[in-house]
């Protein structure tokens, strides 16, 4: 759980010097130290960070400590400096100001610390990402590299920054760094060539004999050993816990993430390896013939080597060391240098060379951390310049040094008290007035254009004449005697005061933060800062890519006769600059303190740190504090910040915003005195007011945010559900559209298929009538073809010479048939049957004709004879036809009974009375009547009987009598056997179990027995309901006398008496008739 403390919360001492009670120096040092002996290095006075230099490393600068003061409150937590860095980072990234952090502290008391820490907090809360944290990881591997070439060992500080530095730190909108801008200011260069006891020369000249390859050392000429080196002093080369080899690896390291090339590190570790060469030259008098003294190189190694390592021919800087020329108008004149002036040329080399190395530097850093594209950024500047120092010489730099932070009290009493003061005033607020000493003198004595130390330097600088330090400090003495805050021995005298702490060399000024002791040795050169002009065409003349760069005015082409701005003026302009550029930002102040001087731990001296209070004005700033309100702003920005905590004002105010706020705090629980209205803005007396107002407005826009999320999440998922919905529909829409384009294609091709069968099924069908009508037509053309050809054959054939043998053969045949025709006609034989005679046949090819012809002539006239015939005589015809199928060429007799007509009635029995009874005992009609002879079978006799044929039966009558014997009725007859001779024997045989058959069958014999037997079976023929009477031919046959059955057989016989027949009994069972032949 997130552990909440606050300002008040478990604090030693307390927290925000603004709530000590009773305020007084010794309680607001009490309440330090007592926070001190803690570990509590951080004290507030308002907004204002108060920093006590720990000199051990706190566990209170991790990532969780980090984390702990991201994004809160000020006054949230127990003081620390990130608490600074976030209000400072979080006003500049959410309200849009440009912030600068104004470190300000004496040398030692953590002001570099105290930026870096700054800065490092803001790397871990910014933004992250591949090419942020490149820009980040560049802005801070640029602090190494130019503290070890700005930083020395001194004896206040083992990491004294020996230059100012001001770091613009650019970000986008979103509070993203983008890149940054390092001004340098006034490097102590008089460093390189001298440094007082116990301290030590920059840095990089230690990490470099330390911590170099032996190679790379031997590449640049150089030795380990630092006491081979007259710039080096040697009794502080080693520093405890400064580890000077494992610093170089650092700053190639960081060199290289910082974007130079190698040969630009090989290049400046060149010039600084140079410089610690032309600290080894030394020079000899030399006399003259003209007895001018001049001054010679006494080992002209060192000058060799380091001629080679900045390829400069060695003559060329040999005599830049032996001669002066000056130009003056079209004159030169050259003038030799003796060995001080030799040595100062030296040294002049030296430190210009090193100064202007330092200044590359920053310019080249300054091109790999610049910040892309040319949008305006939000810009954060943080301050880090030489706290102010007092020595036991001071000399020029001290001087500008202390200049400088004259001028940053002067800032921060221009921000913090008086224009606080003043705005209380302005703003109609109740105030009472706090006394404040006010540096605004100290500044004026310093920078006046008119009689400002500086200005005096320069006048007396650019003077003609003898110029010397102690011409310029009679100046000074003079012109400054009535200044209260300056002092030197002249301008005491004029007023008849004794001062023996003040040498007459020297001049002493009250700063703000105590008096200091000026020695003016060395103030005119050092602002002149004069290199003679042959020493800077030397320099680039070197064969060197860095060296010319360096050196631009020894381009002889550019000869400029003009004096170069001195380092006084120089240092003046760009700390106005400076000032203008931090007085558009919204300050934030970090004051370091030093709890003691001999750089330890855990001693907190009362009367060091009770002096830093004083100077650093820090009582007043709490008083200021006390009187007045810890938070002011506009009506507007007030109101637009805090509109959210009413009702009334939220979302937009319509009226003044004045009133926007009165209705607003009105409507809070805020107690009526921690507030005042002024003219335009409103004063919070607390910070817990301020607190409380953050805190609820904090509230406010978590409701809010949730509200806008609320909504936004309703709007999202809204327009989600209607994306979808739509979506939905679109997919839908197309996957109905292939459903059914799917469907509609199976039924079209389904539909193509019925079709493709259909229309296939019709074109055979066509097609099958097509073929059948071509074929018709084929036919009909074939037929018709023919046809024609037969048409025309037939037409024209009578034209063809081929058919005319034919055609005359046809007429012949036709005249010889029709000559046939004719005289057959004239020929034709007798209409009777029996006519048998026929013409001859004239051709032999006639032969089928003439036979055919006759043979249809003869049906003809059968046909003819036929049609003459009666109804009687056809009857007759029949039975004579019907006598030819039963007896032609069967029986003998046949042929002579063909020409004898079948009478029938014979015996004319209707006519002849004496059958007159006969005739009325038959029913039916009489067909046929004859005397037939009665074969007895005893003897073979016969008895003639009368033989009556009705149309049912066969009668048997006494021939004298005409009694009827014997009536068969026809169907009582089975059949009739005859011979197959010429005799006139017949037999009935009657069928067994008959009534007729019980006097046996009759054997009888007629004259007519064809006609007989004919008409018998003609009653079979017509008579439907009868059976055909069978007749049997044969020359033997068996006859059923009553009970005996006797075989009659023919047999031929001689004739005797004529042609009778006779008949003889043989035995019981056989009868012999003998009939004679014929022939
Ligand atoms: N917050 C701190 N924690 C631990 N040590 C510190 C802290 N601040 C300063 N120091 C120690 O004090 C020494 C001096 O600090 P720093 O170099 O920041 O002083 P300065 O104010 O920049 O001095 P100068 O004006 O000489 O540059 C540091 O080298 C370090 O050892
Ligand atoms: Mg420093």
């Amino acid at each position: 759980m997130e552990v909440k403390t606050s300002l008040l919360d478990n604090m030693i001492g307390v927290g925000d010097m603004v709530l000590l009670e009773p305020l007084s120096e010794d309680s607001f040092i009490e309440n330090l130290k007592n926070r001190f002996e803690h570990s509590e290095i951080y004290t507030y006075i308002g907004s204002v960070v108060i920093s006590m230099n720990p000199y051990r490393n706190l566990p209170i600068f991790t990532p969780e400590k980090v984390e702990e003061y991201r994004n809160r409150n000020f006054y949230e937590l127990s003081p620390h400096i990130y608490a600074l860095a976030d209000e400072a980072y979080r006003s500049l990234r959410d309200q849009d100001k440009d912030q600068c952090i104004l470190i300000t502290g004496e040398s030692g008391a953590g002001k570099t610390e105290a930026s870096k820490l700054v800065m490092s907090y803001v790397a871990a809360v910014c933004g992250k990402g591949q090419e942020v944290n490149k820009v980040k990881e560049q802005l801070l591997q640029s602090n190494p590299v130019l503290e070890a070439f700005g930083n020395a060992k001194t004896v206040r500080n083992d990491n004294s920054s020996r230059f100012g530095k001001y770091m613009d730190i650019e970000f986008d909108f979103k509070g993203d760094p983008l890149g940054g801008v390092i001004s340098n200011y006034l490097l102590e260069k008089s460093r390189v060539v001298k440094q007082p006891r116990g301290e030590r020369n920059f840095h990089v000249f230690y990490q470099l004999l330390s911590g170099a390859s032996d190679e790379s050392l031997k590449k640049l000429k150089l030795h380990r050993d630092f006491s081979k080196y007259n710039y080096l002093s040697l009794d502080s080369a080693a520093v405890n816990g400064l580890d000077d080899a494992a610093n170089f690896r650092t700053v190639r390291n960081a060199m290289q993430i910082v974007g130079f090339m190698e040969d630009e590190v090989q290049s400046v570790l060149e010039l600084v390896a140079a410089v610690l060469k032309l600290g080894n030259i030394e020079f000899k008098p030399d006399s003259r013939s003209n007895g001018s003294d001049e001054s010679r190189i006494k080992d002209k190694n060192d000058l060799k080597e380091m001629c080679e390592l900045l390829g400069i021919e060695q003559s060329v800087l040999e005599r830049a060391f032996s001669y002066r020329t000056v130009e003056a108008k079209s004159e030169k004149v050259s003038t030799t240098l003796n060995v001080a002036q030799a040595y100062y040329a030296r040294d002049a080399l030296a430190k210009n060379l090193y100064s202007r190395l330092f200044s590359w530097l920053v310019t080249r850093i300054n091109e790999s951390i610049k910040a892309q594209g040319k949008t305006r950024h939000k810009v954060m500047g943080v301050l880090d310049i030489y706290g102010f120092e007092i020595f036991e010489e001071n000399s020029f730099e001290q001087f500008i040094i202390n200049y400088c932070n004259e001028k940053l009290q002067q800032i921060f009493i221009e921000l913090t008290l008086r224009e606080e003061q003043e705005e209380y005033i302005r703003e109609g607020i109740e105030w009472t007035n706090i006394e404040y000493f006010n540096n605004a003198v100290i500044c004026n004595l310093i920078e006046n254009n008119k009689n400002g130390i500086l200005a005096m330097l320069d006048e007396e600088c650019l003077r003609p004449g003898t110029v010397t330090d102690e011409t310029f400090l009679d100046k000074l003495s003079t012109v400054c005697a009535e200044h209260q805050h300056f002092e030197s021995r002249l301008s005491k005298n004029s007023k008849f005061l004794t001062d023996h702490s003040l040498p007459h060399n020297c001049f002493r000024i009250q700063h703000y933060a105590g008096k200091v002791l000026y020695r003016a040795e060395g103030f005119v050169d050092k602002n002149n800062d004069l290199l003679y002009r042959d020493l800077s065409q030397a320099m680039y003349k070197a064969n060197h890519s860095l060296i010319k760069q360096l050196f631009p005015e020894g381009n002889p082409a550019k000869v400029n006769l003009k004096r170069p701005p001195t380092a006084g003026f120089q240092f003046k302009a760009s700390v106005g600059t400076l000032m203008r550029n931090l007085q558009t930002k919204n300050p934030n102040y970090i004051r370091c303190i030093k709890p003691n001087d001999k750089k330890a731990s855990h001693i907190f001296t009362d009367s060091l740190v009770r002096h830093q209070v004083r100077y650093l004005g820090l009582m007043e700033n709490v008083r200021v504090r006390r009187a007045g309100y810890a938070f002011r702003q506009p009506y507007e920005p007030c109101l637009e910040r805090y509109k959210m905590l009413c009702k009334r004002t939220w979302p937009h105010w319509q009226g003044p915003a004045r009133e926007g706020v009165e209705v607003m705090m009105s409507a809070l629980p805020v107690p009526a005195e921690e507030f005042s209205y002024g003219r335009s803005k409103i004063f919070i007396r607390n910070p817990r007011t301020l607190f409380f107002l953050e805190e609820r407005r904090r509230q406010c826009l978590q409701d809010l945010a949730t509200l806008i999320q609320k909504i936004y999440r309703g709007w999202k998922c809204r327009s989600h559900f209607l994306l979808l919905k739509k979506s939905q529909i679109v997919v839908s829409a197309w996957y109905r559209r292939y459903a059914q384009q799917k469907k509609y294609k199976k039924i079209k091709s389904a539909t193509t298929v019925v079709q493709s069968y259909t229309r296939g099924w019709q074109a055979r069908k066509l097609l099958r009538e097509l073929k059948h009508q071509k074929r018709c037509v084929q036919a009909v053309t074939t037929i018709s073809a023919f046809w024609h050809g037969t048409q025309i054959r037939r037409e024209y054939r009578k034209f063809f010479r081929a058919n005319a043998g034919r055609k005359i053969y046809d007429f012949t045949i036709q005249r010889i048939m029709q000559k046939y025709f004719l005289g057959l006609k004239s020929t034709l034989p007798s209409m009777s049957p029996v006519d048998k005679n026929w013409p001859a046949r004239p051709y032999l090819f006639l032969g089928g004709v003439h036979s055919e012809l006759r043979r249809i002539f003869h049906l003809w006239r059968c046909k003819k004879y036929r049609s003459k015939f009666t109804e009687e005589k056809k009857a007759v015809y029949e039975e004579k036809l019907e006598a030819s199928e039963i007896f032609k060429d069967k029986k003998a007799l046949y042929p002579s009974s063909v020409s004898q007509p079948f009478k029938g009635d014979y015996l004319e029995i209707n006519k002849n009375p004496k059958y007159q009874k006969l005739s009325i005992a038959m029913e039916d009609k009489v067909l046929l009547a004859d005397v037939v002879n009665k074969i007895n079978r005893a003897n073979g006799k016969g008895t003639a009987r009368l033989f009556l044929l009705t149309k049912n039966s066969v009668v048997l009558a006494d021939q004298k009598t005409g009694q009827v014997k014997a009536s068969v009725p026809l169907p009582d007859l089975s059949s009739v056997s005859v011979s197959t001779q010429s005799d006139g024997f017949f037999a009935l045989k009657l069928k067994e179990g008959s009534a007729s058959a019980v006097k046996g069958d009759f054997l009888l014999s007629s004259e007519h027995l064809i006609e007989i037997i004919t008409k018998m079976h003609r009653m079979g023929t017509t008579a439907s309901d009868r059976e055909q009477l069978d007749i049997d031919i044969s020359d033997e046959f068996l006859v059923q006398f009553k009970h005996d059955k006797v075989c009659v057989k023919f047999i031929p016989g001689v004739p005797k008496n004529g042609n009778s027949v006779s008949c003889k009994r043989k035995n019981n069972r056989l009868l012999e008739v003998s009939v004679p032949s014929t022939a």
